[in-house]
């Protein structure tokens, strides 16, 4: 049972803590939509399960482990099946970032991001929940990790990024402006 504390953490991870890993890869976050299941204390409980993590393999590996090691997660797309609770998902997105809306951050250092709620799959046979693109998902985490976690200052690996945002005079409008330093530029619609 995933939804049992601990179960996955016992059998899966723990042991593992004496190999010494480069970075850790992640892709969870659906359950966590649904109120019961945690879904406000994510934004907090998420850089404390890196920050465990990183401890842990630190200190099993006898400081082989960088206690400060590469963390990628997905973000979670998007799901239109009403069986699920829709509205947590943009709540998940947002605390997957520990409330910042972008990675690395103060909270979460050393951690970066594959974007994909522009990949949402409704008529995914699987259900929405379960979007197909992960060859688009496995290729940002590739280009993020380039960028994080072996310090490639040249790759582009993340989409346009807010630099400033106005409201209009009139009020009923704002102005976003986006920093071009690191946009992926796609060919066939400009950026992703
Ligand atoms: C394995 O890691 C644990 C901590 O998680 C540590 O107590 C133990 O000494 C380690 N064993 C070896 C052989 O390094
Ligand atoms: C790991 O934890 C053990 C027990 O708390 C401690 O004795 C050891 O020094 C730690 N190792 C590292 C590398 O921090
Ligand atoms: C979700 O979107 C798909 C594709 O537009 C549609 O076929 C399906 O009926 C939608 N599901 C719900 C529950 O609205
Ligand atoms: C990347 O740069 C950081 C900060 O300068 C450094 O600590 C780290 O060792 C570098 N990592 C690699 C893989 O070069
Ligand atoms: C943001 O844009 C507004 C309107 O163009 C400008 O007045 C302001 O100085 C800009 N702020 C920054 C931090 O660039």
């Amino acid at each position: 049972d995933a939804k049992a504390d601990s179960v996955l953490w016992n059998s899966m991870v723990f042991p593992l803590l004496n190999i010494t890993i480069k970075g850790v890869v992640w892709y969870q976050g659906e359950s966590n939509t649904i109120p019961g299941i945690k879904q406000d204390s994510y934004s907090c409980t998420f850089p404390a399960m890196i920050a465990d993590w990183r401890d842990k393999f630190y200190n099993g590996t006898g400081g082989a482990t960088d206690k400060l090691f590469p963390f990628g997660f997905v973000q979670i797309s998007t799901n239109n099946d009403t069986a699920w609770i829709v509205d947590g998902y943009p709540a998940i997105r947002w605390h997957q970032t520990a409330d910042y809306g972008y990675v690395p951050n103060e909270k979460m250092p050393n951690v970066f991001m594959a974007v994909a709620m522009d990949l949402p799959d409704p008529t995914s046979p699987y259900g929405p929940v379960h979007p197909r693109y992960k060859q688009d998902v496995g290729y940002r985490l590739a280009l993020a990790a380039k960028a994080i976690a072996y310090n490639d200052t040249n790759v582009k690996y993340t989409g346009p990024f807010p630099s400033n945002i106005t409201v209009v005079l009139s009020g009923d409008a704002i102005n976003v402006i986006y920093d071009s330093k690191h946009i992926r530029v796609n060919q066939d619609s400009g950026f992703e």
